[in-house]
């Protein structure tokens, strides 16, 4: 799987960060094979959490996050939080 910019690599690990509802209104996608599918309406994410198909008007949302060493942590705006933001707003 190749590299998204709005993915975040941690070492030698790629982690997709995001919001697990729909951004149509509200539904919770569920993981098919390769893809992100939302029932509710048909819409579809890929693994970086981007909109592919259907009705969501943008990806995934991005909570904030910080990166301790190995871990993630919730909640912080972190320097790769506001890059992974940036890239998103681009
Ligand atoms: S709530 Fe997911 S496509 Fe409508």
């Amino acid at each position: 799987m190749e590299n998204n910019e709005r993915d975040l690599v941690v070492g030698s690990d790629r982690f997709t960060i995001a919001i697990g509802l729909c951004t149509h209104l509200g539904c919770i996608p569920a993981w098919k094979k390769t893809q992100w599918k939302c029932a509710c309406h048909g819409g579809e994410f890929n693994a970086s959490g981007e909109q592919t198909f259907g009705p969501p008007p943008r990806p995934l949302d991005l909570p904030p996050f910080s990166v301790k060493g190995t871990e993630i942590v919730l909640g912080e705006e972190g320097p790769e939080y506001k890059k992974i933001a940036a890239a998103m707003k681009a």
